[in-house]
């Protein structure tokens, strides 16, 4: 496996692979099996795979946790060798000096939910995203669908963009608990853990209800809030699956979505309402 931390090195190495199938993570780094699972997805399907680490300052906002971002270096570097990654591209700077552009999706995919929460988020998300997708040059590229409306702005940004790249969303990987899997769960402390697990036993009252006949929107989200044991609630939703859109009734495909405060971190998770 190579690594490599220059942008520049990063193009030379591409420029020698032309013609290959080359499939891209991209990670904020912090590896675990969530990630794993992504290579795992792609790397019989390409010639080559490549995983990008990089800490985006772009999509932190000014009250955030980048500096608190945790970072693992060699771990990371070992589980990327044992998913048989070719390329692991670390950059401790990915904008050139002057860099003065955003991606800046608009409507309801990004002012909404995790947009609505987190004001630029998403326009950092889909600056960095398209920045690496021209560098790497990928014929796929996976994303996890842990973070749903994130999937669903890149698909948006790929198709606007018509980027030569195909974006291949795998399924939200959890522990044996049911917690979704996170690099901020490392600052869960016993307790905190204990009542994180009621975000995961709210989606799944939210899809039972569905299951059970209900279809009004506003009394399933309330269903799952009843469940939650969390210091902050961001949002508990009931969601169109494709663009997010607010709903009144359930009646396409739905997803519920849920942010919150347990302690000091901020987690997400959402479930798919089992449609039929
Ligand atoms: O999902 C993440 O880890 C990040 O948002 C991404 C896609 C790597 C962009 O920084």
């Amino acid at each position: 496996m190579e690594v490599v931390s220059e942008v520049a090195s990063l193009v030379a190495w591409r420029g020698d692979q032309r013609g290959r199938r080359i499939g891209f993570v991209p990670t904020m780094g912090f590896l675990h099996a969530g990630h794993a699972s992504l290579m795992d997805r792609l790397r019989p399907e390409v010639d080559l795979l490549v995983v990008s680490s990089y800490v985006n300052p772009l999509q932190f906002g000014q009250n955030e946790d980048l500096s608190r971002y945790p970072r693992d270096a060699d771990g990371d570097e070992r589980l990327c060798r044992a998913h048989r990654v070719d390329l692991l591209f670390r950059p401790d700077s990915l904008y050139p000096p002057g860099f003065s552009t955003a991606v800046t999706v608009h409507g309801s995919l990004t002012d909404r939910l995790e947009g609505e929460h987190r004001p630029g988020h998403f326009e950092g998300v889909a600056t960095v995203v398209a920045r690496l997708l021209a560098l790497v040059g990928p014929t796929v590229a996976a994303f996890g669908e842990k973070d749903w409306q994130q999937l669903a702005v890149v698909r948006r940004v790929v198709v606007d963009l018509g980027l030569p790249v195909e974006i291949l969303g795998c399924p939200l990987i959890r522990d044996a608990d049911g917690l979704a899997l996170s690099s901020r769960n490392k600052y869960l402390s016993p307790d905190d853990r204990r009542r994180a697990l009621s975000l995961v036993t709210a989606l799944r009252a939210v899809a039972a209800a569905f299951q059970q006949g209900e279809r009004d929107a506003d009394r399933l989200g309330g269903i799952g809030r009843a469940q939650l044991d969390v210091d902050r609630l961001d949002y508990l939703e009931v969601a169109a699956a494709a663009d997010l859109a607010a709903l009144d009734q359930v009646d396409r495909p739905a997803r519920v979505l849920v942010a919150a405060v347990v302690g000091s971190t901020r987690l997400i998770d959402n479930l798919a309402i089992p449609w039929t």
